[in-house]
């Protein structure tokens, strides 16, 4: 298939390439569109024939369910089968926004959308194309735009790397500003749940909400066979084709132990700065004790990694807390859970 890319710079300037877009996924086609967290695989997210298609495209497990993203608050009442209080108090403060709610899923939903389960996700994103695009075509179903099991895209170029002759089209809105996936908690159980910490953290939920319980999958690997509330966290993710492996430590002693290290295709995955102490190639993702930057910056240093050729990499660990949840659960996955303390 012939991928068309759509540059797109200005909403105005450019409305006849959103509308394009926009005519594509109501046809139950396939756009990649940017969004302020990762770029998103989109299709309309009713039709089941479309949604089809991203798994197949992506080479996503059936059982893995998706975010359904929509443009005004208003549309959730049309896809969930009923809105908790809790849900318009996170909406209220952090929509439009990297947030994603899950709750009890509505008939409009096909199966396929919510792999199955009794609930259905649901994200408001904030970055002025998906939500054009999404005003002028529908509810959209948009997971992650990478292969499976590859780091999530963030710039129109890795979408073109991992899905370009798959899909229709890809719209290239620049880098994304958050750089991980968005937060996901679920609505639908007794206590609200972390399942997927992201750019709106642990802390700031606990603000709007109260009590807001971690799930056990956000630090540690469930078991194959184990029931899981977020399916997405029990696969292998974000995984560069080099092995990873996450060093705790301050500065000098992970500076020691990357330097002490002998064989081939060993890199640093390391904090500005650092690169210039080791006797190893590194790749930088972000700022020492800045977990937005590191957030920013780690897909893109992972696809990096890869490029260069690295056969094992040592990460420095970031810290556990704000985004740097986040950025440490991704790590975590791309490392296989592969952790060395100093
Ligand atoms: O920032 C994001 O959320 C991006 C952009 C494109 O919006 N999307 C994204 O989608 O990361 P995806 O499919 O890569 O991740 C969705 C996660 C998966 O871990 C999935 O298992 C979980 O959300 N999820 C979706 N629906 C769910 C449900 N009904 N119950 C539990 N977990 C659900
Ligand atoms: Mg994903």
């Amino acid at each position: 298939m012939d991928t068309k890319l759509f540059v797109v710079q200005d909403i105005e300037k450019d409305a006849p390439l959103l509308q394009e877009a926009a005519d594509i996924l109501k046809r139950g086609g396939l756009v990649a569109i940017p969004t302020e967290t990762v770029y998103g695989l989109a299709a309309d997210a009713l039709n089941p024939e479309a949604v089809k298609k991203i798994f197949a495209a992506k080479g996503r497990p059936a059982d893995n369910p998706l975010i359904v993203h929509i443009a005004e608050f208003e549309e959730i009442y049309g896809l969930a089968s009923q809105v908790p209080e809790s849900a318009k108090i996170l909406a209220e403060r952090f929509w439009p926004g990297p947030l994603t709610m899950i709750v009890p899923k509505g008939e409009s939903i096909p199966d396929i959308t919510s792999a199955g389960l009794p609930t259905v996700a649901i994200r408001m994103p904030s970055h002025p194309i998906a939500r054009e695009i999404i005003r002028r075509s529908c509810p959209l179903a948009a997971p992650s735009a990478n292969l499976s099991g590859s780091p999530s895209t963030t710039t129109a170029q890795h979408c073109i790397h991992d899905l370009g002759g798959r899909v229709d089209a890809i719209v290239d809105g620049g880098e994304c500003r958050f750089g991980v996936e968005s937060t996901v908690i679920t609505l639908a159980g007794k206590k609200p749940r972390l399942l997927r910490p992201g750019a709106i953290t642990l802390e700031e939920l606990r603000d709007a909400l109260g009590e807001v319980e971690m799930d056990k999958a956000v630090l540690s690997q469930i078991d194959p066979g184990e029931r899981v509330s977020s399916p997405g966290m029990k696969y292998k993710h974000y995984a560069p084709k080099a092995k990873v492996v996450i060093v705790d430590g301050d500065s000098e002693s992970f500076l020691r132990f990357l330097n002490e290290q002998t064989g081939e295709g060993i890199f640093g995955l390391v904090f500005s700065g650092e690169e210039e102490r080791a006797n190893k190639p590194c790749v930088v993702y972000g700022e020492n004790d800045e977990d937005v930057t590191q957030a920013h910056r780690l897909f893109a240093a992972l696809r990096e990694l890869d490029e260069r050729g690295a056969k094992l990499v040592y990460a420095r660990c970031p810290h556990k807390e704000g985004v740097g949840l986040a950025v440490y659960n991704r790590l975590l996955r791309a490392a296989a859970f592969e952790e060395i303390t100093l």
